[in-house]
Order: C-alpha cells, then structure tokens, then sequence
C-alpha cells in the first residue's frame, strides 16, 4: 500500500526503535535505510529490554520481513554478534526474515581504526563520533572505493578475499604514515571477514524490487530512520552530524521508493532534547535541571547512549529546531516520547525563537558558527506533578501536559499522532 517513513527529529536517540517495534504490527516489511552501528535502538517489550544496532525493528514480529538497505554501512562482525543475540531470545533471523541489500556497503575492521585514528588527530575539535567506522565507510563509498555487500556472494571465488585484503592494505598506508598508527593484520581480517561473508551471503537480496513487490500486493513498509535530523550529512550541523542522510530523502534514495509511495512522515521526538558528542546545542543544560533530565543512569531510559554508554547532553524542548526538521522531512505526524521523564519539572521552558547579535528569528541558520551564537529565547508552561505513566490517551493527561502537546502541533504545524509515557510497548498510546 504504502511506505512510512519513521524518523528521528531531533539529533537522534528520540525513541525510534521503540515506536517502530510498535508500528511493525502493521507492516510485512521493516527497513533500515540509512547509517550503521552507530544507531543504538531500544525495544523494550514486558521485561525484556533488547538493543539494535544493524536489525531492523520488526525483529521481534513474527509477520515482517527485515532489510537493510542500499544506504546502509554494515560491519558484518557487528551484525553476527546482534543476529546471534537476537536469535537467542526469539527473533529466528533466517535468510528469509533479514535480507541484505546488494549495494549496501560493507564497514571493515580498517574503518573502525580510521574512525578511531581521525578522532584522535582532531583533538579537541573532535566530532564526538561513535568510533564505529561510519565515516571512513561512506568515504570509501563516495570516493568509490568501498566493497558493496554482493562481493560476499563471491567469497568461494577469492574475490571477497582479494577485495578486503586491499581496502586493509591501503587502510594501513593511512594508518601508519598519516596517524602513525600500527598496521591492522590483513590475514587475520581477511579470514575472519571470509567466513562471515559465506555466513551472510544467503541473506543477498535486491530489496527494491522486494519492497515495490509488497507496495504493489497493498502492503505496507516501514522505514526505520537511524540518527536524527539534525545529524543529517547536509542538513544537520555540518561538520557534527553522521556521514548519511538521515532524513526523508535518505528514504527514498537508500530504498529507492519515488514519494508518491510515502503516505505518511512520522518524526519521533522526544519532550525535550537530548545529543550526544560535539555540536550546537542551543537549549542545553548544564545545571540540575539537565542533569535530572538525563537521570543517574539507574533506569534503562536514563540518558546514557545505547551504542556508547556516553552521558548525553540534555536541554529543554527546542521547537525552532523541530519546526525546522517538521519543514526539512514534511512530517506528516509527529510522536512524541519520553513525556513522563517532565513530571515534577516546574515551571517548564521551550524554545520558540533564537536571537542573533541583537536580531529574533524562529528559522534554524543553516551556518553552524552563527547557530552556535545564537541565544535561544523561552517561553515558560507549567509543569504537573503526576506520574503519566499509565496514560492511556489525550485525555488522562493532566492539563498541563495536553497544553504543552497543544504548543508543539501549535507551533510546528504537524499534529502529534502518538505520544509515549513510558519504554514498555504498551505506554504509546494513540492521540
Ligand atoms: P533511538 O535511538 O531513537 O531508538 O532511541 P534510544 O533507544 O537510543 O534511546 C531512547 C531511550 O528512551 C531508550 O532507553 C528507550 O527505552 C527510552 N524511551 C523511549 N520512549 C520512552 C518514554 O516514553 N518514556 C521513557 N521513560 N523512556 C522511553
Ligand atoms: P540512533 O539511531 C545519537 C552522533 C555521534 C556523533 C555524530 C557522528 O541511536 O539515534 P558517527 O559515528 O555517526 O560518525 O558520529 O553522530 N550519532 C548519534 N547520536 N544517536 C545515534 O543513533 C547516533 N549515531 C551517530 O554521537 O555526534
Ligand atoms: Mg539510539
């Protein structure tokens, strides 16, 4: 039938693998589209809490296929220790339940050190990466260099062999006369990456025919965004930002889908705004406010990066920045998460505007130097005190937080179709 679009509006971690697991009820296929073990989703159904990295959210729904997409970078050794602990608790990923597309790109062992290497060399500039290899891998892929995945289905052959023994034999000029770093030992890289290709060329796929096959039976598939926004290569803040497309446009060239077959644009974001590494960050807070926000770490939710264990930064909503992601993706609907972590937070403050040398605007500048200038001006709502946790609609919520939904559709023009008051599955409810 149609393709949704789910997405992160924020600088990623806004809860999208929680409301994917969700909306997988409803569709045959679930797609990454974008980025790589960089993500870190989480998906907490009853008393298990499980963590995705590579696989897509449908996982754990008997009834979807799951894909990684042509715009992926895929460290095959992250994806056999996912795939096995997925398994482990039920998932069955077989062949016909995970596919991987032909021209996804594949992240090496050489990635991870160059990634490693080039944050290091930057120093006190550094991005803050995840360290996981994105950006080394996406540069091979645009310098078009990169091995796509459907070399692995010529491992037998020695052309996989051939082709991984080169991308580390080149990766180690860099490393050793650029960083000066050890060389990485290409043998061993090479026989390890061998046999997991031999383990994951059954799973080779041409996912685009796969998903118009569906559109076309009047299914439906969802694309499961990783990152956020503002961490998109080209409309993120440039240079802190992922080295992919985060955004609705990410979805329609990594899956290959026209936007005729988009019928909605989901952007999930949390109550308030949370980023982890370097970068602008106009609403943050540095005071106990933020540092409540993000919690101590004793709840699974607590802000701490799910692929880093990081602390995250936290700040108040910013809605000059979400009506900024609600213009960039055309969000058609918005989610919005992790309201119950805002009880007992008074009074509360939200973005609505930034003020530059002297001058009020509610766009988001392209120029990051200038947003990072920029002060952001609040409007002050009243907090509640009650536990939400339980809400079960629009209506259970104190006043106080219908008001605060009330401004977000108010002022970014998108209405709020779902809102999360809680990790579990059964704490989204519908608007
Ligand atoms: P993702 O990368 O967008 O999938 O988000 P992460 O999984 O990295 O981070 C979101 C965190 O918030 C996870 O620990 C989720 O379990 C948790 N979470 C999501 N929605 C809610 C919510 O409504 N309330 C609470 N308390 N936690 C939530
Ligand atoms: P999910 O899908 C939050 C951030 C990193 C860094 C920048 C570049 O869980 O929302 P990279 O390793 O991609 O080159 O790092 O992007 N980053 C994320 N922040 N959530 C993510 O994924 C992220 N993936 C990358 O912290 O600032
Ligand atoms: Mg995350």
């Amino acid at each position: 039938m149609s393709v949704i679009a789910l997405l992160g509006a924020q600088w990623g971690d806004e809860g999208k693998g929680h409301i994917a697991d969700k909306l997988a009820s409803q569709a045959s296929i679930v797609a990454r589209y974008n980025g790589g073990d960089n993500a870190g989703h989480t998906i907490t159904i009853g008393s298990t809490l499980v963590r995705t990295h590579l696989v897509p959210a449908g996982a754990f729904r008997p009834q979807t296929v799951n894909m990684l997409g042509a715009g992926m970078v895929i460290n095959l050794r992250s994806l056999a220790r996912e795939v096995d602990e997925l398994n482990r608790i039920g998932a069955n990923l077989t062949p016909e339940r995970l596919k991987i597309d032909v021209a996804a790109h594949l992240l090496l062992p050489s990635h991870v050190a160059l990634d490693g290497a080039g944050e290091s060399q930057r120093g006190a500039e550094a991005i803050g990466t995840t360290k996981r290899g994105i950006g080394p891998a996406y540069t091979d892929k645009a310098a078009r260099i990169g091995l796509r995945a459907a070399l692995m289905a010529h491992a037998q052959r020695g052309a996989f062999a051939q082709a991984v023994g080169s991308a580390i034999e080149r990766a180690n000029e860099l490393l050793t006369r650029i960083y000066g770093q050890p060389p990485l030992d290409a043998n061993a890289i090479v026989q390890e990456y061998s046999a997991l290709a031999a383990r994951f060329a059954p799973h080779l796929a041409d996912v685009t025919p796969l998903v118009h096959a569906a559109l076309e039976r009047g299914e439906t598939v969802l694309a499961e965004g990783a990152q956020g926004t503002l961490l998109d290569l080209d409309h993120g803040t440039y240079p802190f930002v992922t080295s992919s497309a985060t955004t609705t446009g990410g979805v329609l060239t990594y899956l290959g889908v026209g936007p005729k077959h988009v019928t909605r644009v989901i952007g999930v974001a949390k109550a308030f705004c949370t980023r982890v590494g370097a970068g602008p960050f106009p609403t943050e807070l540095k005071d106990e406010v933020g540092a409540r926000l993000r919690g101590t770490g004793s709840n699974p939710w607590d802000e701490y990066g799910s692929t880093t264990g990081r602390p995250r930064r936290t700040g108040w909503l910013d809605l000059v920045a979400l009506k900024h992601a609600a213009r960039l993706n055309g969000l058609t609907e918005l989610v919005i998460t992790k309201l119950d972590i805002l009880s007992g937070i008074h009074p509360l403050r939200v973005c609505t505007a930034y003020t530059y040398h002297g001058t009020s605007s509610t766009d988001l500048p392209g120029d990051p130097t200038i947003l990072s200038e920029c002060a952001p001006s609040f409007i002050e709502l009243p907090g509640w005190q009650q536990e939400i946790g339980s809400a079960q609609s629009r209506t259970d919520l104190p006043r106080e937080a219908q008001a605060y939904i009330e401004l977000i559709e108010s002022f970014t023009g998108v209405p709020v179709s779902h809102i999360s008051v809680g990790p579990d599955r059964a704490q989204i409810f519908e608007m």
